[in-house]
């Protein structure tokens, strides 16, 4: 069996992707054709050219202007089912999925257009497909810890069907500190809490976000390298990374594939996983990160595998949920060693 197809078949989960991240190029031109929304490219083509960045703030720029074509329920609905759609081809069991609200009321859409339209196409995907899903709404971090705050209290009527929250957007200048009395609400009302941190910023981001936010998982931590106590720290406390190669290499967070800190930190003993952050602009869906992270640090099936058992280590699941996904992993490893290896 061929790599591809290891990867292929290979059972994960996938715990760092962005919804309005995941609009593809196709998708991106009917909803503003549908909702009668100015865009800067006329096809498919134009908006793939203008897909590359220096940085992250770059990309930000272009990812939130994207979201002015997400207007309805029906949108959001749409677009979170085409992602499920694709994960679920790509042999992922259960994802968890970023959602950023203000960038969408600040524009005026209604919260409840937001969060039923996801919400309702997470449940189809289960229903359809069997895949499972959990929502993380994040706040952006170049806005008010305020801000954050009325986005918790909006959010109120669905708390019940959220797995926890996030932090995501622009970091440096805006370290985890600035939001520690929003995490400390989050943590309160029980919901788990995730902050991207060490993506652009500093290895004391980091620090901040473990020790200040007390998240349960770090999104990206790449800078984590800078600090060899932390990476010790990380590797004894099994505090999850969910690392996302393509977008690193994209955003020139790493100068190359091949010099990602990924396979360091695998061998360190950290649980870090692999995922697509935002497929639709950085190239590639789960499955393309884990075969380019292969051919770049050769991984080999053994180190594939156990990044997929480490997805569902860090997942946020029921613990028969992670047992069953665990078994199918030894399950997918044991059927492809009976095969021809290449
Ligand atoms: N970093 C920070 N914020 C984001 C990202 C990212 O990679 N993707 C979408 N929002
Ligand atoms: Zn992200």
């Amino acid at each position: 069996m061929h790599v591809s197809d290891f990867v292929a078949g290979l059972p994960k989960a996938e715990l760092h992707m962005h919804i309005e991240g995941s609009i593809e190029p196709e998708r991106f031109i009917e909803l503003a054709r549908r909702n009668g929304v100015a865009i800067r490219w006329q096809s498919v083509e134009e908006l793939r050219a203008a897909y590359h960045f220096e940085n992250l703030q770059d990309f930000l720029d272009l990812y939130y202007d994207g979201c002015r074509v997400l207007q309805t329920a029906q949108d959001f609905h749409d677009v979170t089912r085409d992602y499920l759609r694709r994960a679920h081809a790509d042999r992922v069991l259960h994802a968890e999925l970023f959602l950023g609200p203000q960038g969408h009321t600040s524009r005026g859409v209604p919260i409840a257009s937001v969060m039923e339209g996801v919400l309702g196409a997470m449940e189809a995907a289960r229903d359809e497909d069997g895949i499972t899903s959990g929502l993380i709404p994040v706040v952006q971090r170049h806005r008010s810890e305020e801000e954050s705050l009325v986005m918790l209290d909006a959010l109120q009527p669905w708390h019940g069907r959220l797995l926890g929250f996030g932090l995501g957007g622009a970091e440096v200048g805006n370290p985890p500190a600035k939001f520690a009395e929003f995490f400390r609400r989050c943590r309160a009302l029980g919901f788990k809490v995730v902050a991207h941190a060490g993506e652009e910023g500093p290895a004391a981001y980091v620090r901040e976000a473990l020790d200040l936010l007390r998240v349960d998982r770090l999104d990206h931590g790449n800078a984590c390298v800078d600090d060899p106590a932390l990476v010790a720290a990380l590797a004894d406390s099994r505090i999850p990374l969910t690392l996302c190669p393509l977008s690193n290499l994209k955003l020139q967070v790493v100068d190359s594939l091949a010099a990602h800190p990924l396979k360091r930190l695998l061998q360190a003993g950290l649980c870090v996983t692999v995922n697509s952050d935002d497929p639709s602009y950085f190239g590639g869906y789960v499955n393309d990160n884990y075969r380019a992270c292969d051919e770049a640090l050769d991984l080999g099936r053994e180190g594939l595998a156990q990044l997929a058992r480490n997805s569902f280590e860090a997942a946020f699941m029921p613990d028969a949920q992670r047992r069953a996904a665990l078994a199918a992993v030894d399950d997918w490893v044991a059927r492809a060693s009976r095969r021809a290896v290449h």
